[in-house]
């Protein structure tokens, strides 16, 4: 997508100076920074930290994690360490294993000598892939927000409610849930979307800025303020993301995301959850039981941060200096509340049934 007019992947190989560079997310929206990933604590700090942060962007800067390890010391003893430091970055979200499974399943086959090259290949091609994945979900979600459209008076928006940011920079482009907004915005079908604000760590900010710089007409909302909007009608559509969808379809996201989906149910809004293949995990079913769940830090709640007029970054606490606080980074959706997975197969129920006959090759 594109910033000041520049198009931008969320991260890019630079051949000049061989080595990764990444967009430091901790500065969005206020500064756009561009910052090169050298060594494999590089890699590890900038998923931790959330330099990158969003599923498939994880996976993606994994991949590439891998390749430089493969280039550090290709052995079978050296990748294996690396999958397990990679691997423990973030719990939740199983791009980041797909990602590291897939390079080492594919690397150590290999002749030694022959790991470095394939590994930086199949970043790259792991990277594409995404890409052309989220582009596919766009093309089907943008079905969706058309069938609505042509129910409404000609020029009124469809309104669509997102959580988090599942959008191009959570992903190498497109996004997930942001890719059939993309799409919609491009084809002429006017749109608006609620943005929620996401608490603690306002990735809905980061959606806003991305929605912005598109031209999307958008509004950000307290995380609170979903269930009003839905009981008044002003709300068409719900589209999510997903950091591990199970496979009987259970959906994990976001923290706040499975009360969007209780609040769409109880108001008859059809909730959708953009789903890429790769964020599938088919050796769990039941997603509240089975899905590790990070705790981040306290003070994610218990302070705010936010850029002054002067430019500094502030940090301000908002409670009583004694009150401890919980951080639960993700909730589990059942998939009886989901309406429907936006695949970039198409579209199916999200069921074990559905996800099988899409992708009875993965299943
Ligand atoms: O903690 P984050 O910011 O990495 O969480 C991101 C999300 O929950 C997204 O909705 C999800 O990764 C889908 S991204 C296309």
């Amino acid at each position: 997508m594109k910033v000041n007019g520049t198009h931008y992947r969320s991260l890019w190989w630079d051949n000049s100076k061989d080595a990764l560079q990444i967009i430091d997310q901790r500065w969005l929206p206020h500064d756009f920074c561009i910052q090169q990933l050298d060594t494999l604590s590089d890699y590890a700090n900038a998923i931790v930290e959330m330099r990158v942060r969003g599923a498939p962007l994880i996976g993606a800067t994994a991949a590439y994690g891998m390749a430089l390890a493969a280039r550090l010391d290709a052995s079978d003893a050296h990748l294996n360490a690396v999958w397990d430091q990679l691997n423990a970055t973030r719990p939740t979200a199983i791009n980041l294993k797909w990602a590291l499974d897939r390079c080492r399943a594919a690397l150590l086959p290999l002749p030694v000598d022959a790991r470095a090259n394939a590994a930086l290949s199949l970043a790259h091609a792991i990277s594409d892939e995404d890409v052309e994945i989220n582009r596919r979900i766009g093309e089907h979600g943008l079905k969706l927000i058309m069938d609505i459209a042509k129910n409404k008076p000609e020029g009124e928006p469809v309104r669509l409610l997102t959580h988090c940011n599942a959008g191009w920079i959570a992903t190498v482009d497109w996004g997930t849930a942001t890719s059939p907004m993309y799409h919609a915005h491009d084809a002429g079908v006017p749109i608006h979307v609620w943005v929620d604000e996401t608490r603690p760590r306002n990735q809905g900010a980061l959606t806003a800025w991305e929605l912005g710089s598109h031209g999307i007409s958008h509004t950000y909302i307290t995380d609170n303020a979903g269930g009003h909007l839905m009981q008044h009608g002003q709300v068409d559509l719900v589209i999510t993301g997903t950091d591990r969808t199970t496979r009987q379809g259970d959906v994990c996201n976001k923290i706040g995301t499975y009360l969007k989906a209780l609040a769409a149910k109880d108001n008859d809004v059809p909730f959708y959850v953009a789903l890429p293949s790769p964020t599938i995990d088919w050796t769990v079913r039941d997603g509240v039981k089975e899905i590790p769940i990070e705790e981040r830090d306290a003070r994610e709640v218990t302070h705010v941060q936010g850029r002054m007029e002067d430019g500094t970054i502030d940090v301000t606490q908002v409670t009583p200096l004694e009150t401890s606080g919980g951080n639960p980074a993700f909730d589990v959706t059942p998939n009886r509340l989901v309406t429907g997975l936006i695949t970039e197969r198409g579209i199916c129920e999200a069921s074990e049934e559905g996800l099988c006959d899409l992708f009875p090759d993965l299943a």
